[in-house]
């Protein structure tokens, strides 16, 4: 990565408004897009920041060198990937890679909520699609990311013949502008998912999302890993320690399937009972094992529900 960092552009504030201008306008059209369509100009996460996913990582960097040296591959004849499809458990860094794709290519991250857009737009959701890729796509370099690409499979959602019409007519649109992107060397498509078996099949095929990325939980070293990532992080913003004899092996033993954002989740919840403790007049010490097993064993009884109530839908 070290040999490509002096090339990294800053994207100028000018720039930056001539794309919320383009944003702006598209909402005068469809509504209000927040928590729907997001930019992020500037995303702010690099890879190092992400634990574990080793080969998912050296992918991301492929695709990083492909959006800034494009060139490389007209040298050696090869076609650059124009569509990725992250996919495995929830939690467990999709979003993550797809950010830090645009961070360390210097690329705009626009942020595409597909289940909230067919929730808001329903069978007009193509038209959207297909104005966001055409306004945002090949306008400087940019990753496109369709977050919950399942959920194109409206009829998985409202079942009937409706659905099933309106489904292809927006997927048809996103395998066009797809398509389009082939002579956009700056611009990249990438979708996410937790649900692959949900995913209509006709996204995955040749020159489609072809490249497809396994985002899998982590093992017990990778847990390591990303909890002290978070630890670092909250840490640095506390500009404190916070953590004493954390014993890791008894955590990793009470984490069985868990991902990052469970981790994430557990300390930030130890974190809170402390700033409670304090608050209730207490002087509590840094976080040890123990605030973290008891975290654990709270987390662990309601993540089930949160599941459920998540993703139940597809059940
Ligand atoms: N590998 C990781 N390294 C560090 N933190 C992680 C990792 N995976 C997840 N996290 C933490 O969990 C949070 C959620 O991760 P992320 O949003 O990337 O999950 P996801 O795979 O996109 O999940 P979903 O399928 O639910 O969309 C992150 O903001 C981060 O705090
Ligand atoms: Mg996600």
């Amino acid at each position: 990565m070290s040999a490509l960092k002096p090339i990294r552009p800053e994207l100028p504030d000018v720039t930056i408004r001539r794309l919320e201008d383009l944003l702006t306008g598209l909402a005068k059209r469809f509504g209000d897009l927040r928590g729907k369509v997001d930019m992020d100009p500037r995303p702010q996460i690099a890879l190092p920041e992400i634990g574990g996913l080793a080969a998912a990582k050296r992918e991301i960097q492929s695709l990083v060198l492909a959006l800034r040296r494009p060139e490389l591959h007209r040298r050696w004849g090869t076609v650059p990937v124009k569509g990725v499809l992250l996919y495995g458990p929830p939690g467990t860094g999709k979003t993550l890679l797809a950010r830090a794709l645009a961070h360390e290519a210097g690329a705009v991250f626009y942020h595409l909520r597909i289940r909230h857009i067919a929730f808001k737009w329903y069978g007009d959701s193509g038209d959207l699609i297909q104005e966001v890729f055409q306004a945002l796509g090949g306008n400087g370099r940019s990753v496109l990311f369709l977050d919950e690409i399942e959920a194109l499979s409206f009829d998985r959602m409202f079942p009937g013949e409706e659905a099933r019409a309106a489904s292809r007519r927006v997927i048809t649109v996103v395998l066009e502008r797809l398509e389009a992107l082939a002579g956009m060397e700056e611009t990249l498509a990438v979708a996410s998912t937790n649900r692959p078996d949900a995913v209509d099949p006709s996204l995955v095929g040749p020159g489609r999302f072809d490249r497809l990325i396994e985002v899998p939980l982590p093992d017990g070293d990778e847990k390591r890993e990303i909890l002290a990532i978070h630890q670092r992080r909250a840490e640095a913003a506390a500009g404190r320690p916070l953590f004493r004899n954390v014993d890791y092996d008894a955590i990793l033993a009470r984490t069985v399937k868990m991902g990052g954002g469970d981790l994430a989740e557990i300390l930030q919840r130890a974190l809170e009972e402390k700033a409670r403790r304090e608050g209730a007049g207490e002087q509590p010490g840094p976080v040890e094992t123990d605030d973290i097993l008891r975290v654990i064993e709270d987390y662990r009884r309601i993540k089930e529900v949160v599941e459920k109530i998540r993703y139940g839908q597809y059940l």
